[in-house]
């Protein structure tokens, strides 16, 4: 146990005497905190991601509230403050090109400042790595507690939720749902505060950190409107002051066998291709190895049994009623590691053990699963010798092995020019290949790697076909959508020198996915390869310089690793 006297890390800052002690205590108290709270009680940040550009995050300031109390109630002093906030829907030209700089952010304000532990407030899809990333290159004692999901969306009688935005634009486009119906259904989709109710990568992300023991159990599932998400934060500000205490480290709960947790966990429960992305970048923090080949390895044979969309039917507040990420552990416990410790000082045994499924509908046994194939499979061949990724689950099982031509896009303004022009060369057999919307390319590797199916397929009932491309796709999306092919084309990878018509085979039960071109073919195309400009000023420039390719996470190659939390000097 810690105490003032064995020096917790804010006596750098409170316990001083003289001048530097004067200057880090003063300003404090001209915010009306009295004396004895610098006597050596933890103090506990509450980095916040609130921010009305982020509606998903946009009731954070009443959750800090709640954490607030309960670490005043724990004997700690709680500080709140603002971090870059990454708001999935309005941010151009996508939040996944912030997501570094917001993960810098984090960690520097953390270091710089005089706390011993830190909760995170984490929502929207983009900023529970964002703030994870840069906690774990200081690894203090931390908690996150997510904002939790919206409740369900209800229209016209019926359940909806994001992915419904998928079939509902389709279905505008083919006529059958007019621009009246769209206005209506978009009032109703959005009923209360928290993020996209699926197993989008909001939701991936809140159960990632369930399954990385990052969380109080239940976190994941509670819908953001429900009164026990308040409790779950107070608990949380409660449980973080024993933590500082105890002196438990990020690093300590994030074992190697904690991700093979999560990797396990994110198969079962349908999770977003995304998860991918954000663990390697995470794991490139705390310093784990992890592989893009390890998410297939460790997930072999784990089905998907939770039901909610867009894998299946249901929505996060079933999920949550139905047991929530607790219940699907259990469930899932012959193959969890389940003596890890997790940050309420219980193991990930300890935390499941009395929980059940209350609705086999919602959470399905591994013996009857909702599907038998599950997770995010592992593609390679000469377009991705470095990989790409495809979730079976959200596919068409009848074009997992298909040949066909390639219908090419050089980038994102020639795919929205062409889709559904009349003249397009394409057929339901035909591949889409979208270029240059990877990681250095777009810049920032934005989710449009599920392009829509061209008009005059649509017109003819055609509802998937075989997609590929170097970017990503929203968690909520779904269709035979092949993503994160790596090496990109802005980086010269065969992505960029496919041509219109050239025979593409991909074969997901072998895993193979090539062109069918011969090396020598591919590499005279490269010579003639010319790049596009790179951005000359300004963080963008950072960006391109320092990105590495979705096989490594994405995450600026200097952002690897952890300086941990000593700061040498002072301020003044
Ligand atoms: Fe924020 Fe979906 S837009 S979670
Ligand atoms: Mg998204």
């Amino acid at each position: 146990m810690k105490n003032k006297e064995e020096g917790l890390r804010s006596r750098n800052w409170f316990g001083r005497t003289g001048k530097d002690g004067f200057i880090y205590r003063a300003w404090m108290k001209g915010q009306g905190i009295p004396a004895d709270e610098f006597d050596g009680k933890p103090i506990i940040g509450i980095c916040n991601t609130w921010s009305e550009l982020t509606p998903c995050n946009a009731h954070f300031r009443e959750l800090a509230e709640s954490v607030k109390r309960g670490v005043i109630a724990a004997g700690g002093l709680p500080v709140e403050f603002p971090v870059m906030s990454l708001g999935e829907t309005l941010m151009k030209p996508t939040a996944m090109l912030y997501r570094n700089l917001a993960s810098m952010d984090v960690e520097e304000s953390i270091r710089a400042n005089p706390l011993d532990g830190v909760v995170l407030l984490c929502g929207c899809d983009k900023t529970t790595p964002a703030l994870l990333m840069g906690a774990c290159s200081v690894d203090l004692p931390t908690i996150v507690v997510s904002g939790g999901p919206m409740l369900t969306g209800k229209y016209q009688g019926r359940d909806i939720g994001t992915s419904d935005i998928w079939r509902f634009s389709e279905a505008n486009r083919a006529g059958s749902m007019l621009q009246e119906e769209l206005l209506m259904a978009e009032a109703c989709m959005c009923r209360s505060r928290g993020h996209c109710a699926v197993m989008g990568t909001a939701s991936t992300m809140a159960s990632m950190v369930e399954a990385l023991g990052l969380s109080l159990p239940e976190n994941a599932a509670i819908p953001a409107a429900d009164s026990r998400r308040k409790v779950l934060a107070e608990l949380s500000g409660r449980r973080i002051v024993g933590l500082v205490k105890e002196d438990i480290r990020l690093s300590q709960i994030l074992s190697p066998q904690a991700f093979e947790n999560a990797i396990i966990v994110n198969a079962a429960i349908g999770g977003s291709t995304n998860f991918i992305i954000h663990l390697l970048a995470i794991a490139g923090r705390i310093g784990v190895p992890l592989a893009l080949e390890d998410f297939e390895k460790i997930a072999t044979g784990v089905p998907l049994i939770v039901n909610l969309q867009p894998s299946g039917q249901f929505f996060m507040e079933d999920l949550y009623y139905a047991g929530g990420i607790p219940a699907v552990m259990k469930i899932l416990s012959p193959r969890l590691n389940k003596e890890l410790l997790t940050v309420n000082g219980k193991t990930v045994e300890d935390n499941m053990k009395n929980t059940i499924s209350y609705n086999s509908e919602v959470i399905s046994s591994l013996e009857e699963p909702i599907n038998p194939q599950s997770g995010i499979w592992v593609l390679k061949g000469n377009i991705c010798s470095d990989g790409a990724v495809i979730k079976p689950s959200a596919a068409t099982p009848r074009l997992m092995v298909h040949r066909g031509p390639a219908v090419v896009f050089e980038n994102i303004e020639d795919y929205k020019a062409r889709i559904d022009d009349p003249l397009l060369h394409v057929e339901e057999h035909s591949v889409l290949v979208l270029k240059n919307v990877g990681p250095k390319g777009y810049p920032g590797m934005p989710e449009v790697g599920n392009m829509s199916i061209p008009k005059k397929l649509l017109d003819r009932g055609v509802t998937d076909m075989v997609r590929i491309s170097d970017g990503r796709m929203s968690g909520t999306a779904f269709g035979t959508v092949i993503l994160h092919v790596s090496p990109e084309a802005a980086v010269g990878g065969t992505l960029a020198v496919i041509k219109d018509g050239d025979m593409i085979l991909l074969d997901v039960p072998n895993r193979r996915l090539e062109v069918e071109l011969t090396t020598a073919e591919l590499n005279e195309r490269k010579k003639a390869l010319v790049f596009a400009d790179m951005h000359q000023r300004g963080y963008t420039h950072l960006y391109q310089k320092h990105v590495q390719q979705a096989h490594l996470g994405a995450d600026f190659d200097f952002l690897r690793g952890c300086s941990g939390s000593e700061v040498g000097r002072d301020s003044h």
